[in-house]
């Protein structure tokens, strides 16, 4: 068996599986969707938003690239992040990074990859805001890490200034914004930063305090 046909295989015992607990679950499903959470995290396989968060189908609208960037000029991630806060009215945006980030490690090692490079690039403008920060730390695994964090924190700040975030913000004090990291030698997320909208109850400061 080809492993494509695998999936399709497991395909038929997914909607068995839900039709033997709910005969009505596709009927449900295919009528709307109201999630509350915007998931934006990295390509990498080995970070599956649903999985690791305990979300069901329909309960988190998911965008992914390479290192988890919400870029300016981006139209794909712009366009997700408009309809996903001013029509689907989410309440959380989660900017989800992972240490072992293969998009940040390239980024770090500073050799020319090709059509990537432009991609890549805009983790290196957050590597050379940090560098004084980033050069203080000796050891490298470390120094990685730190920049995978740095790179979820430049991320929410950038989500934070969306023409749709900051109308949202101003018309319906949501929603807020969670920087987490997923650490892939524990498995638990680790939260870097929430950010949420001003002159609600739960305002914080932003950046954190170190
Ligand atoms: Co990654």
């Amino acid at each position: 068996m080809q492993p494509s046909e695998k999936l399709l295989l497991y395909n038929k015992a997914w909607v068995q599986d839900k039709l033997e607990l709910d005969n009505k679950y596709f009927d449900a499903l295919s009528a709307d969707q109201n999630p509350d959470f915007l998931w934006i995290g990295c390509s990498d396989s080995r970070v599956p938003a649903n999985e690791i968060t305990g979300t069901d189908v329909g309960e988190m609208f998911v965008h992914r690239n390479i290192a988890n960037m919400v870029i300016a000029d981006d139209l794909n991630i712009l366009s997700v992040v408009q309809y996903a806060v001013e029509v689907l009215k989410v309440r959380h945006v989660i900017v989800c990074g992972h240490y072992e980030c293969g998009g940040v490690k390239a980024a770090m090692a500073n050799k020319k990859l090709g059509l990537i490079d432009q991609w890549l690039d805009h983790i290196r403008v957050v590597q050379a805001k940090y560098q004084h920060e980033l050069d203080a730390i000796t050891d490298d695994h470390a120094r990685f890490d730190r920049l995978v964090e740095l790179n979820v924190q430049e991320q929410i700040m950038n989500l934070a200034a969306t023409d749709s975030v900051r109308r949202m913000w101003a018309s319906h004090q949501m929603p807020s914004l969670h920087g987490w990291v997923l650490d892939l030698r524990s498995g638990l997320l680790k939260e870097v930063v929430t950010l949420n909208p001003p002159g609600s109850k739960n305002e914080n400061p932003f950046p954190p305090a170190p």
